[in-house]
């Protein structure tokens, strides 16, 4: 059964504009932040202690246990790009663990040779032509697949079009179809695997991401944008299925590669900008090694090379105008880009949920996460191109704000309208302006203790992160739940 999606559309009642009257007076403010203490700081605080026990003990005996390898052996995989380059190697490494698998690509001689090199392995293989960009094409092929090969239990959504693209630079149509193969096609496959998975209680899903998903450069932005995308779709995923209680049944893992010398003519661009040089190029074996050997401990997240997963997070920490002069410090070499000289101001609205990758809005938090990625890789391309000081690219990241009235009334349905602090309109414009005008590359419209809260999520393991988000959050009820308490 599906529900309708209450979007925030004109088109029932018109625009209703929320009202937040008694929040506008300055009257009654310290009697509000006591009874705000007293209702939420305080029950929080001791449920996220008491929870937080458990999951230390987990964690240290995780440090002297080595973490148990499953077994995907007789279990169908489908790789997607999987004709050529990673999706090649993990195709075969994953039959070297057992696994029958389903070769799909738009590529189809190229399927139909991956297929037949794991055969080989004695496994079952078949080749699948599908366009994954396409939903309707993944409907049949999940038809096609199960009828050939069973049910799907690991899904790798492995490709993507390496597109060095700026935002100003091919045809629109070219941006529409990076976006298509590299994110919604992440969409339309989970869709059509997923439920069979919780249905057998059984399924993995793989993302392959990129490393640009923590580092967003200039030159590669609607690359960088889909991949801040998968990762965040990814990271919201995960948090969904232990909100539902599925993380035994659907693991997920998100992949964070650095270089990988698949096709030549990105391997020959690698090496016309001094790439190859500087910078350790991986094999797809050896990528393809890292991502099935992660998968079989359920890692949530694998980097390649490993040790970027310590480095990521705190770069992200770091003021802009650090991480611009890191950047160009390491990349050094730089694609042409535009010449003429200009001026202006770019406001892009992302959201604080471009930061957490909670459960129940993926969608939501996918195209936030996205406009982050963008708005970064934009400062950087303009720095690089010395617009820095003339081109002022700001990125405003508001709590919620009480624009339309069925937002506040979903909020306050979910009894988090008091907790998360909703501002005005009026409030969040004159701070994003404020910003814009004195060139800040970030204005951040949230009160001191949710920055703060970022911030140190940002450091916090996973498992101690997301249990801070549940506890603040609480469990938010899916679409279905929403809609059968309003009938
Ligand atoms: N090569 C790198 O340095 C690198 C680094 C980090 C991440 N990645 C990511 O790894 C993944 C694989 O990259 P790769 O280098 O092997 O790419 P590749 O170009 O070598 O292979 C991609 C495969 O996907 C197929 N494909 C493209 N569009 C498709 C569609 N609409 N439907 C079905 N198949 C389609 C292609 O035919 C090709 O076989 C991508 O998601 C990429 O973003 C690559």
């Amino acid at each position: 059964m599906t529900s309708d999606v209450p979007y925030f559309t004109n088109s029932e009642h018109g625009y209703v504009p929320a009202k937040l009257a008694q929040r506008n007076s300055s009257a009654g403010q310290p009697l509000r932040l006591l009874r705000f203490v007293v209702n939420h700081v305080i029950p929080d605080t001791v449920k996220f202690i008491v929870q937080l026990v458990p999951l230390i003990v987990g964690g240290l005996i995780g440090l002297v246990l080595p973490a148990k390898r499953k077994s995907v052996h007789g279990q169908t995989a489908l790789v997607t790009g999987g004709a050529n380059g990673l999706g090649r190697a993990l195709c075969l490494r994953l039959a070297r663990e057992g696994c029958h698998v389903a070769v799909v690509d738009i590529d189809m001689a190229g399927a139909q040779q991956t297929a037949a090199d794991v055969r080989k392995l004695g496994v079952k293989a078949e080749a699948f032509l599908a366009d994954i960009a396409n939903f309707e094409a993944v409907e049949r092929l999940r038809l096609d697949v199960e009828t050939k090969l069973g049910p799907v239990d690991v899904l790798v959504n492995n490709a993507g079009l390496l597109a060095v693209l700026s935002l100003t630079e091919g045809k629109p149509t070219d941006v529409e179809r990076i976006i298509n193969v590299n994110l919604l096609s992440h969409f339309w496959t989970i869709r059509a695997f997923m439920p069979g998975m919780i249905t057998r209680n059984r399924g993995h899903i793989v993302g392959i991401a990129s490393i640009a998903a923590y580092f967003p450069v200039g030159r590669f932005i609607p690359y960088t944008v889909t991949k801040y995308a998968v990762r965040a779709l990814m990271e919201s995923l995960n948090g969904e299925l232990h909100m539902d209680g599925l993380q035994n049944a659907v693991q997920t893992t998100c992949v964070y590669p650095a270089l990988i010398a698949t096709r030549q003519q990105f391997v020959d661009m690698l090496d016309k900008l001094n790439f190859l040089k500087r910078f350790y190029v991986f094999t797809p074996e050896q990528v393809a090694e890292q991502i099935v050997q992660g998968v079989l401990v359920n890692k949530r997240e694998v980097f390649v090379p490993n040790i970027l997963a310590l480095f990521c997070k705190q770069f992200e920490c770091l003021p802009a105008s650090l991480r611009h002069l890191l950047l160009s410090c390491t990349i050094r070499t730089f694609i042409e880009g535009m010449k003429e000289r200009q001026r202006g101001y770019i406001l892009g609205v992302s959201s604080i949920l471009g930061f957490l990758a909670v459960p129940r809005v993926v969608s939501y938090v996918a195209t936030k996460f996205a406009v982050r990625g963008m708005m970064q890789a934009l400062q950087h391309e303009l720095a690089i191109d010395g617009f820095g000081e003339t081109i002022v690219a700001t990125t405003l990241y508001p709590t919620f704000i009480a624009s339309r009235k069925e937002l506040m009334d979903l909020l306050n349905d979910l009894s988090l309208d008091e907790k998360l602090t909703v501002l005005t309109p009026e409030a969040v414009a004159d701070e994003a302006i404020e910003g814009m005008l004195r060139g800040y590359p970030n204005v951040y419209v949230a009160p001191f203790f949710i920055r703060l809260s970022l911030y140190l999520i940002s450091f916090l393991p996973h498992s101690m992160s997301k249990l801070l988000i549940e506890t603040v959050m609480g469990k938010m009820p899916s679409l279905m739940e929403r809609s059968q308490k309003i009938c």
